[in-house]
């Protein structure tokens, strides 16, 4: 089974960034295959990777709901719609990205969601690892059929405002219907040493710290130039951290 690591926390606070860094670790180990799912309807985890989105499920379920008779003749609504998504699938050599897009809207959508979801089901079998950048709500986590979360990994800028967010955000989690395994606390941009007062609320939290991060001026400089963070050096800082906590989130979702 695959296993799934997902993101959380407020908005802004590098959701995204640490989803991209989490696919350039697993492209340099290159051993297992990664399937990356931007969960974010306002998408923007494919531009930090250099790729460009041009369609993502949330266009295959509104135009085939537009127009639900507009199945090629002769041709099965399922195969038609496996078909849509098929061509969703960013496929990359080293990991592959789906783009979820936005939301739906109005209407029955029972029928076409079921065949996506078991579309996804599928797709997902194919992979070792899947990674979930997700909005700052858990929106996209709690619609998925299987719930099975096996690291959550919860962001917070250097802030105790931000990590209460994750405070609310941990205490939500017991309401959706999710099967969380692990959970860890990532602090971006944030000094080595953390105050006492910030080390107090996490431990009122009770979610250990997986990962300090620094302030990274090449995550702006790269922002500013466009370039994927898939590019970013091997001894850039943010890159080392997150190398460090993909070690150790290994070693606890074997
Ligand atoms: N450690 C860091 N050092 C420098 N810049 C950073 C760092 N982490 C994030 N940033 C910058 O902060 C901005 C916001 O980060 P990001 O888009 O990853 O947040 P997010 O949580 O995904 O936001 P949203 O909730 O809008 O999806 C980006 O411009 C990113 O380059
Ligand atoms: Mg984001």
């Amino acid at each position: 089974m695959s296993k799934v690591i997902a993101m959380a926390g407020k908005g802004g606070v590098g959701k995204t960034t640490v989803s991209a860094l989490v696919t350039r670790y697993f492209t340099k180990q290159g051993k297992d295959p990664l399937l990356a799912i931007d969960a974010d309807p306002n998408s923007n985890l494919g531009e930090t990777l250099g790729l460009d989105i041009d369609k993502t499920v949330g266009d295959v379920r509104e135009n085939f709901m537009k127009d639900p008779q507009g199945v090629p003749s002769g041709m099965d609504k399922i195969v038609y719609l496996e078909m849509l998504m098929n061509q969703v699938l960013i496929e990359q050599p080293k990991f592959d990205l789906l783009v979820m897009g936005r939301q739906e809207g109005q209407g029955c959508y029972c029928m076409v969601n079921n065949i996506l979801n078991r579309f996804a089901e599928e797709l997902e079998k194919n992979y070792k690892y899947l990674l979930v950048d997700n909005e700052a709500g858990m929106e996209h986590l709690s619609r998925r059929t299987s719930g099975r979360v096996d690291m959550l990994l919860m962001v917070t800028d250097y802030a105790l405002r931000g990590l209460r967010a994750v405070g609310r955000i941990n205490d939500m989690l017991g309401d959706l219907k999710l099967d969380i395994k692990h959970k860890g606390i990532i602090v971006n941009r944030a000094p080595k040493e953390l105050s006492q007062a910030f080390l107090d609320e996490v431990e009122r939290i009770g979610v250990p710290i997986f990962c300090i991060l620094p302030d990274d001026e090449n995550l702006l400089e790269f922002d500013m130039a466009q370039r994927s963070l898939l590019d970013l050096p091997d001894d850039s800082k943010a890159v080392k951290a997150v190398g460090e906590m993909m070690e150790k989130v290994q070693e606890v979702i074997v």
